[in-house]
């Protein structure tokens, strides 16, 4: 893809927030896409390696994008984008200071009794640190929000996500860029939940913040009006054009036949623990919520984006209302969960003759190898190198010997904002005599002069740094075992046969033995550790198509492991791509 500068709008101005580094994002870079597996059961779509608004404009397929999204939705400005999403709703990791963790469960344990011990069938596998701190997590959601207005249409509509922790704070950027006159709603959602607080008063509700790009937008509000109660409906008669009550002057006012008009308080319970949807993931938020936004603020065949998708809720209410969609996240897991979720709809849609959209493409941008690993990276730094974690300091990570330990998100290299940001906490304890060892992922050229001139300057709080990605002693630990396996692929006229014979998932062993010292695990049978199976029966040795997928439902189920299907060509490529329970693959070709 082209060197091309993508310029961006500056924000529209007043009232502003202010923070150390910030910085509005002038130019942009887009990144190229690479097309990493198509989902096309009906195979009446063509490969799109580079998607852009003009190519598929009149031969749509969905979009899930595995990526930054910064870097994402710069790629989407420079495919052709600007303008052209009717709707976004975004979810971002906001400050909780929680350690999201999405638990994996190894599959058919009940059946089939595979473990020594049950519990040890949940891998606790983190999903992403919410750990920001103020300033950086500011100008992360700056940057993004003011490309996603970009990407808005005129008629568009945003919602933001939030709680009581930065949900004011993002407020004001959002009355930066969008504009305080294009600000609609701050939707309360309202739920229950049981909570041990003694101290205040117990925190059940979420911000979702809705402005729109200007005055002219798309708001379908009969689409979610709500009944009348009966208690609201007891003064009213009702005659065959429906509820009634009469003014002196004996008019009659009806009562709206669809209903009253919904406020924005949303009474709807999180998902409980047997709910269908319910996929695991800590953040996973209900589909009934999201239905409320897309119902109202698009119609059918628009463009609905989420750039933060998780477990993909969005993206998979879009598809069962019609809906076009674009996703994106950074997490592999999160992608391939979402990836599954929408493919189990869109077989259903399918069967019923229900979709117009029944095809969507993968892409990876940039090469993640070691941002993706990031969360993972962080508890193996802290396991290898022995660090302490303190969950108590806002600031440090943690403690190795007499030193406190500073983490940098693997995200971005060591900065100098990030050294300033150590300055000035290090200003506010001036007791603090430790010394300090920061470990990164790289360094910016910059940050050694800095780091000797402090060194000189300072007979305490000494900055040492471990350069993981540099580092002899614990760089290695990065190198990861990757998964294997061994699959039998046999033809016989125009039928091919393949069968999982074996699979080992070194990290999932690993994890299972890590987090349950006192027994050594045992797995009975190797596709607990599988969680689905994708084969393409036409290989192109590059894109995956998938022809025929093996993603059982519960999560009792294992997959089948063995599987007869059709082939036409005299001479093909099959490929069995097997998914395992902490979102790795393991791809199997095969000339027949
Ligand atoms: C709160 S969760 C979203 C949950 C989602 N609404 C659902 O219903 O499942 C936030 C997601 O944002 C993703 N994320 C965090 N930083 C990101 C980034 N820079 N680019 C893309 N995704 C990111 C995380 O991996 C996580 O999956």
């Amino acid at each position: 893809m082209s060197e091309n500068k993508i310029k961006i709008t500056p924000a529209k101005g007043r009232p502003m927030l202010n923070w150390i580094g910030k910085k509005p994002l002038e130019y942009v870079k887009g990144f190229p896409a690479q097309l990493i597996e198509v989902f096309n059961p009906l195979n009446n779509s063509k490969k799109i390696e580079t998607p852009t608004y003009e190519e598929l404009k009149d031969n749509w397929q969905n979009l899930l994008f595995h990526g930054d999204n910064k870097e994402v939705l710069a790629t989407l400005l420079e495919l052709g984008f600007r303008g052209k999403i009717d709707l976004i709703y975004i979810d971002p990791p906001f400050k909780s200071g929680a350690d999201y963790v999405r638990k994996v469960e190894l599959r058919g344990i009940k059946e089939i009794g595979s473990l020594e011990n049950d519990e040890a069938s949940v891998l606790q596998q983190t999903m992403y640190f919410d750990i920001w701190n103020n300033d950086n997590y500011l100008q992360f959601m700056y940057e993004r929000l003011q490309l996603m207005k970009e990407l808005l249409s005129e008629t568009g509509s945003i919602y933001v996500h939030l709680d009581w922790h930065v949900g004011h704070y993002v407020k004001i950027l959002m009355d930066e860029i969008f504009g305080e006159e294009n600000f609609r709603n701050d939707i309360i959602w309202a739920y229950k939940w049981a909570s041990t607080t003694t101290r205040t008063f117990a925190h059940k509700h979420d911000i979702i913040l809705f402005y729109t790009k200007s005055d002219e937008y798309t708001f379908n509000i009969d689409e979610v009006r709500e009944p009348y109660t009966e208690e609201q409906l007891k003064g009213y008669k009702k005659d065959e054009k429906g509820y009634y009550t009469t003014d002196t002057s004996g008019k009659k006012w009806y009562a709206h036949p669809k209903g009253q008009i919904p406020s924005d308080v949303f009474n709807i319970p999180i998902i409980s623990r047997s709910a269908h949807e319910r996929l695991g993931f800590a953040t996973q938020k209900p589909e009934v919520l999201l239905e409320r936004i897309i119902k109202a603020s698009s119609n059918p065949d628009n463009l609905v984006l989420d750039c933060f998708c998780g477990s993909g809720t969005t993206l998979a209410v879009a598809q069962k209302l019609g809906r076009r969609w674009i996703g994106c996240d950074i997490n592999k897991g999160a992608v391939q969960l979402t990836s599954s979720r929408l493919q189990k709809i869109i077989k259903d849609q399918i069967k019923n003759n229900e979709t117009k959209y029944p095809a969507f493409a993968l892409y990876k941008v940039n090469n993640y190898d070691l941002k993706l690993l990031h969360t993972e990276a962080i508890e193996l730094a802290v396991q290898h190198i022995g660090i302490q974690r303190t969950r108590t300091d806002t600031f440090f990570d943690g403690t190795l010997g007499k030193n406190l330990v500073k983490i940098i998100d693997f995200n971005h290299p060591l900065t100098l904002l990030d050294l300033q940001l150590l300055q000035d906490e290090l200003k506010k304890r001036p007791d603090e005599d430790r010394d300090i060892t920061i470990v990164c992922l790289g360094k910016e050229l910059a940050v050694d002069a800095w780091i000797d001139e402090w060194n000189k300057k300072h007979p305490v709080n000494k900055i040492k740094v471990i350069e993981l990605r540099t580092d002899k002693k614990y760089g290695s630990f990065l190198i990861h075992k990757p998964a294997e396996a061994k699959v039998e692929i046999k033809r016989e006229n125009n039928k091919v046969f393949i069968e999982i014979k074996d699979f080992i998932s070194p990290t999932i062993i690993e994890r299972l033995n890590i987090d349950n010292q006192l027994w050594k695990v045992k797995i009975a049978d190797f596709r607990a550790m599988i969680d689905y199976i994708l084969i393409d029966t036409d290989y192109d040795g590059k894109v995956f198509n998938v022809v025929f997928s093996d993603v059982p439902q519960r999560k009792t189920d294992l997959i089948k492991g063995k599987y007869e299907l059709e082939v036409n060509k005299d001479k093909t490529k099959i490929a069995v791509k097997i998914v395992d329970m902490l979102g790795e693959e393991v791809l199997i070709v095969k000339d027949i």
